[in-house]
């Protein structure tokens, strides 16, 4: 797993393209227009997307059972009739996203996954629902410090923003196993450290909608020829495919760097692109058109999954975190892996705040006050690719102009992805 990250790395500086040494930090018009060109901004290695056969690290990567595919029809002998073709409409420069071959996408799971993501009924008191977290005006978080769940119970974490979650590598803030939506959401329904949704297992998630009438027709529509679709997998297939729809690529950000179109964003927010680029050397981490190093798609030549200590903590001289909030160190126990996060992406960042996997900073211009000195506190597990730079207050307003350019009010905005029930 680490030979992988290191291997990104190290093609990453070979290209120039991400590490802020750069001079011109928009792409050239033959990288965009040439390849899947989703090599930008700074996206190492996409010039080698003509298949998966030469992915070479295919035996030690992730075991997702991905085979290439795009999520086709599974080829069951007994197939019922095939929904409607699924179409991905995607932002220019987005490569095309991988889906489980056992959940192929179809505009009925969606609707039927948009309904249950936000349904109250699934949880424990009937006021929660995934979408209280996770809330789309806010780019699909919440807005507070630490999630609190059902109960009342307070998460250790802060909920995190949906946007572009097809493309995470993995999910969650440090943890190394989820691979893939479908495996996450029993997390968020069933379990109970901490207590989210509260719901107690599958009998209970299918009775709290079985008096509900829309959702015979929803059902029957997202899974023809089952006989018994209100199952939990059917349940969790469709707000995975749901979650796969929320896909954020139209910012003013893209309308410049993607479209060209100069008069997108301001001239400040440009100059903040160049010191996002260096001196904030920030596209170590958030590079790509997700601007997050924690992003996989088929056409990229190994499954990522990178994890990053940015120096938020250091409990007992020897960089400790705080207890039960230390990152991937929780899954492997391994001392290097003490503090490691995933880096979320940028994307809406402007609305997505407080920020990191606590909440713990509260506005971008602390964010910035944080890598600015290298990680706010003296840690020894700190990322070697941490740097430290000095902003004059004129560079700060570049940058947080820059960040405001991320934000995309269509997807904030856009019907499709907002509450059914209203
Ligand atoms: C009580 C608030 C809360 C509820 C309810 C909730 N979530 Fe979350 N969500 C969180 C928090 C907190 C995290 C970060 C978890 C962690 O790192 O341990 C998260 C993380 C996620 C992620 C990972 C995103 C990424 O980029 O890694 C996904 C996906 C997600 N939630 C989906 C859902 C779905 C689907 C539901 C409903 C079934 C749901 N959540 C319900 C708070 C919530
Ligand atoms: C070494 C990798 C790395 C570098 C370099 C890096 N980041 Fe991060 N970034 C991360 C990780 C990992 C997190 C999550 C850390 C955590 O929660 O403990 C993060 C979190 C963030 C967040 C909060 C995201 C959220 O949803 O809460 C922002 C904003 C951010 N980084 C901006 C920047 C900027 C701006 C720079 C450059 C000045 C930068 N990052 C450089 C890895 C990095």
């Amino acid at each position: 797993m680490r030979m992988h990250w290191q291997a990104t790395v190290a093609l990453t500086l070979a290209l120039g393209g991400c590490g802020g040494q750069s001079d011109d930090p928009m792409p050239s018009d033959d990288a965009a227009g040439s390849s899947g060109s989703a090599t930008d901004p700074g996206e190492p290695n996409n010039d080698d997307d003509d298949d998966d056969d030469d992915r070479p690290d295919d035996g030690e990567g992730p075991d997702r059972d991905d085979d290439g595919s795009d999520g086709g029809s599974t080829g069951d002998p007994v197939d019922p009739p095939e929904p409607e073709p699924w179409v991905w409409e995607l932002p220019p420069n987005f490569p095309e996203p991988y889906v489980p071959e056992d959940n192929p996408m179809s505009a009925a799971k969606v609707e039927l996954g948009r309904y249950l993501f936000y349904d109250t009924r699934l949880s424990v008191d009937g006021t929660f629902s995934c979408a209280t977290c996770h809330q789309q005006e806010l780019a699909f978080t919440d807005g507070a410090a630490r999630a609190e769940g059902a109960t009342g119970m307070i998460h250790p974490r802060s909920s995190m923003t949906l946007t572009n979650v097809v493309y995470a590598s993995s999910l969650a803030w440090g943890n190394p196993e989820l691979l893939d939506l479908e495996t996450h959401a029993p997390g968020p329904m069933f379990g109970d450290a901490p207590i989210e949704l509260g719901l107690v297992d599958e009998q209970d998630a299918i009775a709290r909608i079985a008096d509900e009438p829309v959702y015979d027709a929803l059902f029957a529509a997202a899974y023809p020829g089952d006989d018994d679709p209100r199952t939990l997998d059917n349940m969790i297939k469709a707000i995975a495919s749901f979650q796969r729809t929320l896909i954020s690529g139209r910012a003013p950000f893209d309308r410049w760097f993607y479209d060209g179109d100069e008069s997108a964003i301001s001239a400040s927010a440009k100059r903040g692109w160049e010191l996002f680029n260096f001196p904030g050397e920030c596209t170590y981490c958030h590079f790509g058109f997700n601007f997050s190093d924690a992003t996989y798609f088929p056409s990229l030549f190994e499954w990522p999954l990178p994890f990053h200590n940015t120096g938020l903590y250091n409990e007992d001289g020897r960089g400790a975190y705080p207890a039960g909030n230390e990152g991937l160190y929780n899954f492997t126990g391994e001392p290097a892996d003490m503090g490691k996060f995933k880096s979320p992406t940028l994307r809406n960042i402007a609305v997505t705040g407080p920020y990191m996997h606590d909440g713990s900073i509260e506005t971008l211009e602390e964010v910035l006050d944080h890598y600015a000195v290298g990680g706010r506190i003296d840690t020894p597990h700190v990322d070697f690719q941490m740097t430290t730079f000095e902003l004059t207050p004129a560079e700060v307003d570049d940058f947080m102009a820059f960040f405001d350019s991320l934000t995309d009010d269509s997807f904030l905005t856009d019907p499709a992805l907002s509450d059914p029930w209203r």
